[in-house]
């Protein structure tokens, strides 16, 4: 898979793409991930990306030129274009497993006060990933291509993620480690047993059990 990320701050994107198992799924070549600097697609001779909203009102608003001419270099009939804002579906699990499947996927990230709204006729889809508002696109982006990467073939063990929380909209079940005492939380019996059916059920049961009391919204859904 190749991501493209369009963004006004490229240096957000370092650590988070030179750490763990992003870092390594791009050294595997599992993935590929470019981030551009929209200011290096403008045609203004003093650079300039942003402006005053028509109407009035505060905050400068990206303008469409840049960023129409960022996308139009990168995309091919295999992409997938992200526009990123609080105004877009909710981001799920379901959602995380479906883009594994788009070949390229093109991510704008917005910044500021907004972006014209032109600018959302460049997109396949519009992706908020909460009710909540950041100050851009940048950590959402991120948010995306984290949960994504992470389920690309090879990149985890299957195991690790065939488990995960909201898989068959369930939470996981509880985890343990060494010790077996820790200042008297006691491991569940049941962990230790080397009963693989038992320690299944038990499972499962904490999974409903967790997911029946703090997300009751999931159970609906099930
Ligand atoms: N940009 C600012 N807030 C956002 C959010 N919650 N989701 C996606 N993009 C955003």
């Amino acid at each position: 898979m190749k991501i493209d990320v369009l963004t006004l701050f490229p240096k957000m994107f370092e650590g988070f793409l030179s750490e763990s198992i992003i870092k390594r799924a791009i050294e595997q070549k599992l993935v590929k991930i470019n981030v551009h600097n929209i200011r290096d697609y403008t045609l203004d001779p003093h650079k300039k990306v942003d402006d005053y909203g028509f109407g009035g009102g505060k905050g400068m608003v990206l303008m469409p030129q840049p960023i129409f001419d960022a996308v139009n270099k990168f995309k091919t009939d295999d992409s997938y274009v992200i526009l990123m804002t609080p105004q877009g579906n909710t981001y799920n699990q379901k959602k995380a497993y479906e883009l594994t499947t788009k070949k390229h996927i093109i991510i704008i990230c917005g910044h500021y006060e907004g972006f014209d709204e032109r600018i959302r006729t460049l997109a396949d889809e519009e992706i908020s990933i909460g009710d909540y508002v950041l100050t851009g696109g940048e950590i959402p982006s991120m948010a995306i291509i984290d949960s994504v990467t992470r389920l690309i073939d090879g990149v985890i063990e299957k195991e690790s993620h065939e488990n995960d929380s909201f898989n068959d909209n369930l939470l996981d079940y509880p985890v343990y480690t060494k010790p077996v005492d820790f200042r008297g939380m006691k491991v569940p019996d049941v962990l230790l047993s080397g009963h693989h059916e038992n320690i299944r059920k038990w499972r499962y049961e904490r999974q409903l059990e967790k997911t029946k009391q703090r997300r009751p919204d999931l159970i609906e859904k099930r």
